[in-house]
């Protein structure tokens, strides 16, 4: 399904340490939940940046790339989080058994590494962050669904106002 979307608001990120603090930015605006697509090449910050969402939402327990689970859960005191990587699924079909209408839910955050790989079969993104590298570094390209009315402002106002 194609959303209609804001212009990207783009942010550099010239070390790892600036993609945790983009993570820990972003917290409050998602911790209502919500779904993100982590987009981005191999080795771009997708789980560095989820990683350090959760570390800020409150998970202490270790987050580990679910490259070969495909999905890993947390459950915080009041938000489910789920956290994707779809690099190995080779069809969006392969999707059906991980039972994608919880990732929808209210009070849970789905947070998908290579949503690319599950086009059609996930449920509609809030927000989209697109990580490039950039030398040494990486660049951010953030977008919001324009139905997310909160993700949207806090972009606007927020993100781009202040710096990274
Ligand atoms: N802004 C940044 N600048 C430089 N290095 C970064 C930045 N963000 C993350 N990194 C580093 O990039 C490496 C890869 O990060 P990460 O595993 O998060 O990528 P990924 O996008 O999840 O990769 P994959 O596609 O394999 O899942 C890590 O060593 C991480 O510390
Ligand atoms: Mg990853």
């Amino acid at each position: 399904m194609v959303l209609p979307m804001l212009e990207p608001v783009a942010i550099d990120l010239p070390d790892a340490a600036a993609t945790v603090r983009l993570a820990q930015r972003l917290a409050p605006a998602l911790a209502g939940g919500g779904v993100v697509y982590l987009e981005g090449d191999l080795g771009s910050g997708k789980t560095t940046f989820a990683r350090a969402l959760l570390r800020a939402l409150g998970a202490s327990e270790r987050v580990k790339s679910p490259t070969y689970s495909l999905v890993e859960r947390y459950e915080l005191p009041a938000l489910t989080v789920w956290h994707l990587d779809l690099y190995r699924i080779a069809d969006p079909g392969e999707l059906e058994w991980l039972g994608l209408d919880a990732l929808d839910a209210p009070a849970s955050l789905t947070l998908i590494e290579w949503p690319q790989r599950g086009a059609g079969a996930l449920p509609p993104l809030d927000l989209r962050i697109e990580l490039r590298h950039a030398g040494y570094g990486r660049t951010a390209r953030l977008s919001a669904a324009e139905s997310a009315q909160s993700l949207r402002s806090f972009l606007t106002n927020t993100l781009q106002k202040s710096d990274s």
